[in-house]
């Protein structure tokens, strides 16, 4: 039972009434911003000019934490409420993760309800929140995190989960979500590579792209069913994998190595919005960047959508970077410079300082241009018009058949299988019992943006309980060896060994993450997500030693990886029989983890970001310029790195991942007029069914500036039966293959090179020169 007490009315909701259709046209003389046949910049022009001062600079921000939790219940918090509403109204969000969706919709609706009726001009809330691999509060369908689902390289798949996210978003009353993100896992250390795509932009650009269209399809009133924000606009390579790290401004870096797929996602799909990062650019913070908001972002790449700051980062101007002096003055620079919107979870925010500047015309315009940029989100998202959400639709469409089947499947193809001596896949009359090692073994390890708490089964299966429903519990040895987080336990190392021998198998789960921004103790020692950089690529505590002492015994292990990062694999660990990485955990994980390791599904996952070979070794993203790979000298060594020597090209790199059966890729041939044709067949030569990711990568042979030594244009997934072959042919405009000069857009003629191929790896791909006539 939810507690509300704000008015009576509000008992009403938590009742179980539902409102039928909000009465906005009964409510007066039918002014325009009412009339749903107008466009929404008609609709926010008219009630614009209805607004008081006070009403517009409300609308710059909003009550992020509407909801608390007491003694394991949602309730209203009203006094976080309280304290900010009256200046900041903008947009409401939702409040703890734990919260289920169903005690949240009465008080969300309430409060919606509540503005449409009683405020003079019936100008409801927005309801926004973070949106990654599931609701932001719990009772949804919990999918793998991105890099989970983006590592299964399948669009089409991709999207049904989004489509599922997004409804079930929509059901409770949630129409502007602030994904997806578009940053670059550059940087290994960074803790925030599990909620991107991966390291390669035209990827994102791919998965981004459906993201957008498919959380910003429309409703069957026409109106959008939930806006997006693309961001972080603009955040670099992570400077030490620091979240909020600054970054260099160089242009041509920015356009064409960060850019790209904000550019796609302009071009094509409109996001109706857009978050700064919190990045310094050029010693400038993106919150008061105009160069980078006004000249480059409206400028060369013609964003119109809104543009908002990310939680608290107009503030961290003044308290952190200095070039602020006031709140106001943080303020000010951040409207001028273009930002729209504030996002403030914690209270109050700074744009409500602005209502002392009612007689500064040149800032009453600004919040003129903000105030219409918000209002049209609204009325493109019908939160005038459509009624609000109603239980029943709430309940039905929660977890409904449909989005576990594809959350099954999308599990299915995240898992990536670096490594199989023959292992793999184990045989179910060999096997009866296995030893489950390590803490990541019993537990939903989704990632810090996901409602989940890892421990609860009313989340999903661990791999633990979904080994025990195949094999029986008696059958299924587990022993934790070492704790999750860091710590200096090491009494459970023997209990492990002892279960591996005892069972003669073991799967060996080893992880980083765990814990979510709610509880405070769990996220102040979890080892991945935002705000946790990492300073040694291995695994957490003592799990090292854990694996080496189960590996010590000579059973066979097989391990699993769990996390959004990429580990250092030491050649100790390399002498495990087969590696799989899961990445970040949906509720369906665990059984598509026991349907990978006995052969039920062949994986076909493949690693969107490289694996480092040594702590110290990266950049190693596939992508790197040729000046980048110069460590030694000249024929002195043939080593990038030194102590230990590696070179530029890790093994375990970008678009690898192995299968149970194996596939024959043709020779390509390509044709070339304005488009470059690039054909090539890909047959399944192996026994069993199996997915392969066929990819195609460029490079022209000369360029006016550097260009990377291959860049992915074009990738595909197809299924094979064994024995069977399927054509697979790329058209790529030429005018695609370019870069930004300065700003402006240069395509090279003459000759390129092409690779098709099952990963960035020299011995995975074929080679083929075109030559472009200009
Ligand atoms: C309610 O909000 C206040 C102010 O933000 C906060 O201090 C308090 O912890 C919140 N209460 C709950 C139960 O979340
Ligand atoms: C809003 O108004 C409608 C009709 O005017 C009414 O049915 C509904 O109960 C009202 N809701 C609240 C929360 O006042
Ligand atoms: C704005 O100008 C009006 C008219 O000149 C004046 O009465 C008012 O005090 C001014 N307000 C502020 C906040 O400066
Ligand atoms: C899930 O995968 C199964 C097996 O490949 C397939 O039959 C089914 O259509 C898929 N479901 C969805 C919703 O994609
Ligand atoms: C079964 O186990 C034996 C002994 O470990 C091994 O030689 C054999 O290859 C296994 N068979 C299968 C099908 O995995
Ligand atoms: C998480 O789940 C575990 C196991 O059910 C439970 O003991 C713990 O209290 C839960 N934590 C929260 C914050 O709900
Ligand atoms: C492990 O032990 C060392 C030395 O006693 C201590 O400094 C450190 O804080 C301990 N680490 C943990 C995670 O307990
Ligand atoms: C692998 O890493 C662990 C933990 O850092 C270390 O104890 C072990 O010696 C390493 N093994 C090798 C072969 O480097
Ligand atoms: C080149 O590709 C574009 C876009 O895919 C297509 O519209 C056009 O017809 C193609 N031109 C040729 C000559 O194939
Ligand atoms: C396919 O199966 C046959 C017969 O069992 C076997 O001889 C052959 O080696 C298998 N091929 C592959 C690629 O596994
Ligand atoms: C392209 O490659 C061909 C064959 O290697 C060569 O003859 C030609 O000179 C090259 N063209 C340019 C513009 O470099
Ligand atoms: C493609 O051109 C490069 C030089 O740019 C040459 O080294 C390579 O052998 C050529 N490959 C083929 C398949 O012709």
């Amino acid at each position: 039972m939810v507690r509300l007490a704000i008015s009576l009315a509000f008992l009403a909701v938590a009742q179980g009434v539902t409102y039928a259709s909000v009465p906005a046209k009964a409510r007066d003389d039918s002014p325009a911003y009412l009339d749903s046949s107008l466009s929404p910049k008609e609709r926010a022009a008219d009630l614009l000019q209805r607004m008081t001062w006070e009403e517009k600079v409300g609308q710059l921000g909003g009550v992020r934490k509407t909801l608390g939790r007491t003694d394991g219940q949602a309730t209203f918090n009203k006094t976080a409420f309280d304290l900010v509403h009256k200046t900041q109204n903008g947009q409401i969000g939702l409040g703890p993760q734990y919260n289920y969706a169903k005690d949240v919709l009465p008080v969300v609706n309430e409060l919606r309800a509540e503005q449409l009726n009683s405020t003079r001009l019936g100008i409801p809330y927005v309801a926004i929140t973070d949106s990654l691999n599931s609701m932001w509060v719990s009772g949804g369908t919990l999918f793998p995190g991105v890099v989970s689902m983006a590592s299964s390289w399948n669009l089409g798949l991709y999207e049904q989960a989004v489509a599922a996210i997004r409804d079930e978003n929509h059901a409770l009353g949630v129409n502007w979500v602030l994904s997806p993100e578009l940053d670059v896992a550059y940087d290994p250390r960074n803790g925030r590579n599990g909620e991107m795509f991966g390291e390669d932009t035209y990827l994102i650009s791919e998965f981004g792209t459906r993201y957008v269209k498919t959380m910003q399809a429309k409703d069957e009133n026409g109106f959008v069913k939930i806006a997006t924000t693309i961001k972080h606009w603009v955040y670099g390579r992570s400077n030490g994998g620091v979240n909020r790290a600054s970054m260099e401004g160089g242009i041509n870096h920015i356009l064409n190595d960060l850019a790209p797929p904000y550019i796609k996602i302009i071009k094509e799909a409109e996001s109706l919005s857009l978050m700064v990062s919190y990045a310094s650019v050029d010693r400038v913070p993106m919150s008061i960047n105009k160069y980078m908001i006004k000249d480059v972002l409206r400028g060369i790449l013609g964003f119109k959508g809104l543009i908002m700051s990310d939680a608290n980062s107009i503030e961290y101007t003044m308290t952190e970077s200095k070039v602020s002096k006031s709140r106001e003055d943080a303020a000010q620079k951040a409207l001028r410079a273009g930002l729209e919107h504030e996002l403030s979870p914690g209270g109050t925010g700074f744009f409500p300082t602005l209502i002392n500047l009612v007689n500064n015309t040149e800032i009453a315009n600004l919040i003129d241009q903000s105030v219409a940029a918000l209002l049209e989100i609204k009325f493109a998202t019908g939160v005038f018009d459509n009624p609000l959400p109603s239980a029943e639709t709430l309940e039905s469409t929660l977890r409904n058949e449909r989005h576990l089947e594809v959350n099954r499947n999308i599990s299915q193809e995240s898992i990536v299988l670096l490594k199989n001596d023959g292992i793999l896949p184990l045989w179910r009359g060999n096997v009866s019992k296995i030893a489950v090692v390590g803490a990541y073994a019993d537990m939903i390890n989704a990632g810090m943006y996901a409602a989940c708490n890892a421990t609860d089964p009313a989340y999903g299966n661990s791999f633990r309980r979904s080994l025990a429903q195949e094999l029986g519990d008696e059958n299924v040895l587990y022993a934790k060896g070492v704790d999750a987080l860091p710590s200096n336990d090491s009494s459970g190392i023997d209990a492990a060994v002892a279960a591996a021998r005892e069972a003669g198998l073991a799967v060996v789960v080893l992880g980083s993450g765990y814990g979510t921004f709610d509880l405070s103790e769990m996220n102040n020692r979890r080892t991945d997500g935002e705000g946790f950089a990492h300073a040694d690529l291995g695994f957490p505590g003592l799990q090292q030693q854990l694996l080496d002492a189960v590996l010590d015994t000579g059973v066979p292990i097989v391990l699993v990886m769990s996390s959004g990062q990429t580990f250092v694999l030491n050649e100790s660990t390399m002498r495990s029989g087969a590696i799989l990485h899961s990445w970040l955990s949906g509720e369906f994980t665990g059984d598509a983890l026991v349907e990978i390791l006995f052969g039920d599904v062949n994986p076909s996952g493949k690693l969107t970001v490289t694996m480092p070979q040594a702590n110290g070794a990266f950049p190693v993203a596939y992508d790197y310029l040729a000046s980048d790979d110069q460590g030694g000298f000249a024929t002195a060594t043939l080593y990038d790195w030194q102590w230990p020597q590696v070179t530029r090209c890790a093994p375990l790199r970008f678009g690898y991942g192995l299968s149970y059966t194996t596939f024959d890729i043709s020779s390509p041939t390509a044709s070339c007029s304005d488009n470059v044709t690039i054909s090539t067949t890909v047959t399944n030569t192996g026994n069993v069914t199996g997915k392969e990711v066929v990819q195609l990568y460029y490079r022209p042979e000369y360029s006016v500036i550097e260009f990377p030594v291959m860049k992915l244009i074009r990738f595909s997934k197809v299924d094979l039966a064994a024995g069977e072959s399927t054509a697979v042919s790329w058209t790529v405009p030429t005018s695609e293959l370019g870069y930004y000069i300065d700003g402006d857009w240069n395509v090279d003629y003459g000759n390129y090179t092409f690779w098709v191929g099952s990963s960035s790896r020299t011995e995975d791909l074929q080679q083929l020169n075109v030559t472009l006539l200009g």
